[in-house]
């Protein structure tokens, strides 16, 4: 079968790639060049670990090839994924304005029968849409099949994630051509699901959004842990031990982030609406994420009053760790809150510097390194769980810093460790440490 991937972001090239690892032949098309033109170099537009040997092993294989010209794409396709962006609209609902212009080009370019499986996130009757889109604009002796195949892998995990998830879901309103997609990832030997079309794309919103709903389910008991003199840490251990709740996503924190949990939540919120459904739960998560998001902010604000000219630092930018991507990342959010409160700021992030100074200019100063960020400041903010944020010794922090006042958004040290070292610590759901 010949495949062409259809968006090479954090979805498509990570999907490329594993595919040709198991022996497809893959042609990943992206309508940027210059990302095309890194790729074709065996360079990787994005952070991924493990990413760049997979994507050179199997172009020296001969399996994976990246092209910026659709006919090249698409004239000798047999089976197309799309995985383009499908970002949020100022009303919340899904933007699909990628995945429609390429569905109009995938039309313009096939020739024979093609089988077009949506990767990408999209509300409930996407698919059909999309192939309606396709069908319509070609000769009727063209038959298009479509699947929603919805991704779960996570950004920082996305290669382990593929190899090892937890479930292919197969969306398909034809049993054989569903039966085709289960070829194509049998070699993974994962679990598939089989489902209709809608309930496919159901799945994957309402995943997201109850994982969501843990995070911020803890945060705000974390919340409440503050208030009561309990401890999170031990809260969520007792809980999580349960087996029917589970340990994962029971780490409080500053709230969640990235290119997917927030715009899927307000995604489905919209999607309910549009069935006149008042989802309630999700309004309230909706809420609650954001004001988590400036919990640190609110708790500077307390301890200082204002932060007017205050030397703080900013370690780890990223949404979470071992990524780049620093959409909605409670990072920016914090960073907008001190300038306008008239924080000097100085920030350090292992990966994601650069898109941090594309965003923020010469409004706030960059580091080489943490210990450099810590230098002279009066307040450090700790945003990401980065190991090399984790790892280092608050020692090392006190002596940089001319006040040591800690605010800790992913719960890093110990507050024993904290107290010894004369730190005043401030972090989520558990006991304040002031020296
Ligand atoms: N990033 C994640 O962790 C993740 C996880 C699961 C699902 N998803 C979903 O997968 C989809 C893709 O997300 P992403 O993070 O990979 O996006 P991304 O922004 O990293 O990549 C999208 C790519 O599509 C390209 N593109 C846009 N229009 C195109 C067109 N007409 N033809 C060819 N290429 C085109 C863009 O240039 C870009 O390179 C979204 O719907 C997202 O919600 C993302």
């Amino acid at each position: 079968m010949n495949i062409t991937i259809t968006g090479t972001g954090y979805v498509g090239l990570v999907t490329g790639a594993c595919l040709s690892e198991i022996g497809h032949h893959i042609n990943c098309y992206d309508i940027d060049k210059e990302k095309i033109s890194m790729l074709n170099q065996g360079i990787s537009p994005i952070y991924e670990p493990g990413l760049d040997e997979l994507i050179q092993r199997n172009i020296d294989k001969g399996l994976l090839t990246f092209s910026s010209d659709p006919e090249d794409a698409y004239r000798n396709a047999d089976c197309i994924f799309i995985a383009v962006g499908t970002p949020a609209n100022e009303d919340g609902s899904a933007n699909l304005t990628f995945l429609e212009k390429a569905a109009i080009q995938i039309a313009e370019y096939i020739t024979k029968d093609i089988i077009v499986v949506t990767k990408s996130t999209v509300p409930v009757g996407t698919n059909e849409h999309i192939g309606r889109l396709i069908q319509e604009r070609v000769s009727a002796s063209i038959k298009v099949e479509v699947v929603s195949n919805p991704e779960f892998l996570r950004e920082g995990t996305a290669i382990h994630d593929t190899f090892h998830g937890d479930r292919i879901v197969i969306g398909s309103n034809n049993e054989e051509t569903g039966k085709r997609i289960e070829e194509i990832y049998a070699p993974f030997q994962l679990p598939i699901v089989h489902t209709d079309i809608r309930s496919a794309e159901m799945i994957k919103y309402a995943s997201n959004s109850f994982l969501a709903l843990k995070i911020s389910f803890i945060n705000e008991i974390a919340n409440l842990c503050e208030k009561a003199g309990a401890n999170i840490d031990h809260v969520s251990t007792g809980v999580g031990l349960d087996r029917r709740i589970g340990r994962q996503f029971l780490q409080a924190g500053i709230g969640f982030g990235g290119s997917c949990f927030p715009k899927d939540i307000n995604a489905l919120n919209h999607i309910a609406k549009e069935f006149d459904y008042d989802f309630k739960i999700l309004k309230s998560l909706i809420d609650v994420n954001h004001i988590q998001k400036e919990r640190l902010f609110f708790k500077a604000k307390e301890h200082f009053g204002s932060l007017t000219d205050k030397r703080t630092t900013l370690l780890g930018l990223t949404f979470k760790p071992n990524t780049d991507d620093i959409r909605e990342a409670a990072s920016l959010q914090l960073i907008q809150d001190l300038l306008i409160d008239g924080a000097k700021i100085t920030v350090y992030d292992p990966i994601a510097m650069p898109k941090v100074e594309k965003l923020f200019g010469d409004k706030i100063s960059y580091a080489t390194s943490a210990e450099q960020a810590l230098e002279g400041s009066e307040a450090a903010f700790i945003l990401t769980e980065w190991d090399e944020i984790k790892n280092l010794k608050l020692a090392d922090i006190k002596v940089k810093m001319s006040d040591p006042i800690v605010f800790d958004g992913r719960n890093c040290f110990n507050l024993d460790e904290a107290n010894k070292n004369g730190i005043q610590y401030f972090s989520i759901g558990r006991p304040a440490v002031k020296s």
